[in-house]
């Protein structure tokens, strides 16, 4: 038989799917995989219910391929609200499955067979799939642990002629990180004067504790090399519900639409239904978030702390990485931990592909019942 697509044959099976495997074999609590064990707001799921119960207005049918209209009249108006942004609900706005659709779509959408993308590492596993799938060659630049900052000369010189696009995560997942105004307006710089795009991967924007999140759609020049893309699994804790979006230009975002109309042509109506109402709530429920989830870090971290491991505080996002002690390994931390306390995690050296730093680190993911996460701190007394 002929070989089957070679790019696809070398995707290796994701981590989190690897650790869930091991955590449910252990019977482990599960702080690996980064998704809520907890239902998001009530309120959320009677809109839901109510949405589906709209049939006889066509909302159990297909949706518009670029996806409902008020759901990207609500995503415009929050990016005006929030940002001052202004993105035409019309044109500038594509709902896609999830951010990991809007992801995979924009790389498809962008790249030719050669063009380089330089991601920082440590990245989300997506990433470097979505890339090479396009044809795309991935070119990390790694964010030094334990500050996450790049070196200016090692991200300068990372950029060719070839250089079309860079993968930006702010907040940062796994490290927590929110990139400050300088670091941004680097990339910025580098990106108009070598005239590559950039995907900002912003679906932890509302997870934020210690300052408030800068798009980098609104650094100047920026609008228009820009793909803005965001979800609602993570503000909203319903991951399983897939509802995405790409913010660009007009040009680029028929672009990625082209992709998308041929791979999915839309995403599930009822739940667009839904979110749009829940994104008109997201200005009060904000403040909710913020004190459910800076309590489960506090939590998470004081905990971690009195049990000697070494944690690094996360300005976003839900993760809390710890360092390891010299001589240790994060994979046979993680099988350990595992075998021995019951607790899962991930080895952080998973998100990288060029340095090992990430040997020295492992992930806590904080998006738990704090019930769970106490059983956690329990069992690694
Ligand atoms: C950095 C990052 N981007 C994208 C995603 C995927 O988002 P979605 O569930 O909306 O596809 C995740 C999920 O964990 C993530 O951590």
């Amino acid at each position: 038989m002929k070989p089957l697509n070679k790019t696809v044959t070398e995707i290796k099976e994701s981590i989190f799917s690897t650790m869930t495997k091991m955590a449910n074999e252990y019977k482990a609590i599960n702080l690996s995989q980064g998704f809520p064990d907890f239902d998001g707001p009530k309120w959320a799921i009677d809109l839901m219910k109510c949405a589906l119960d709209q049939g006889e207005t066509g909302k159990n049918q297909y949706a518009p391929s670029m996806g409902l209209l008020d759901l990207r009249e609500a995503i415009s108006e929050n990016y005006r609200k929030f940002y001052s942004l202004d993105y035409s609900a019309q044109t500038e706005i594509l709902v896609t499955n999830g951010a990991t659709e809007a992801l995979f779509s924009t790389s498809l959408a962008l790249l030719n067979p050669g063009d380089e993308v330089i991601v920082l590492e440590p990245f989300y596993d997506s990433y470097k799939a979505a890339i090479e799938l396009a044809g795309g060659v991935v070119v990390p630049v790694t964010l030094k642990a334990l500050n996450f900052k790049f070196d200016r000369a090692e991200l300068e010189a990372a950029v060719t002629a070839k250089t079309k696009l860079l993968f930006l995560n702010n907040p940062h997942n796994p490290s927590g990180k929110m990139f400050d105004r300088e670091e941004l307006m680097f990339v910025a710089e580098l990106a108009s004067a070598h005239d590559f795009y950039v995907i900002s991967d912003e679906v932890y924007e509302h997870l934020i504790f210690t300052k408030p999140h800068i798009p980098f759609a609104t650094l100047p020049g920026m609008r228009e090399r820009t793909i803005t893309i965001s979800s609602t699994g993570k503000t909203f804790g319903f991951t399983g519900w897939k509802i995405g979006w790409a913010s660009s230009t007009p040009e680029i975002i028929k672009a990625i639409h082209s992709v998308h109309q041929f791979n999915v042509f839309c995403v599930h109506h009822p739940t667009q239904v839904a979110m749009a109402h829940a994104l008109r709530r997201l200005e009060s429920y904000r403040d909710e978030l913020k004190v459910e989830y800076s309590q489960k870090r506090d939590l998470l971290l004081t905990g971690l702390r009195q049990r000697g491991f070494k944690v690094i505080e996360p300005d976003g996002a839900y993760f809390i990485l710890a360092q390891l002690e010299d001589g240790e390994n994060d994979v046979e931390k993680c099988k350990e931990l595992i075998v021995s306390a019951k607790v899962a995690t991930i080895p952080v050296s998973a998100f990288y592909l060029k340095s090992n730093e990430g040997q020295k680190l492992i992930r806590f993911c904080f998006a738990k019942k704090n019930e769970t996460l106490l059983s956690a701190l329990k069992h690694l007394e």
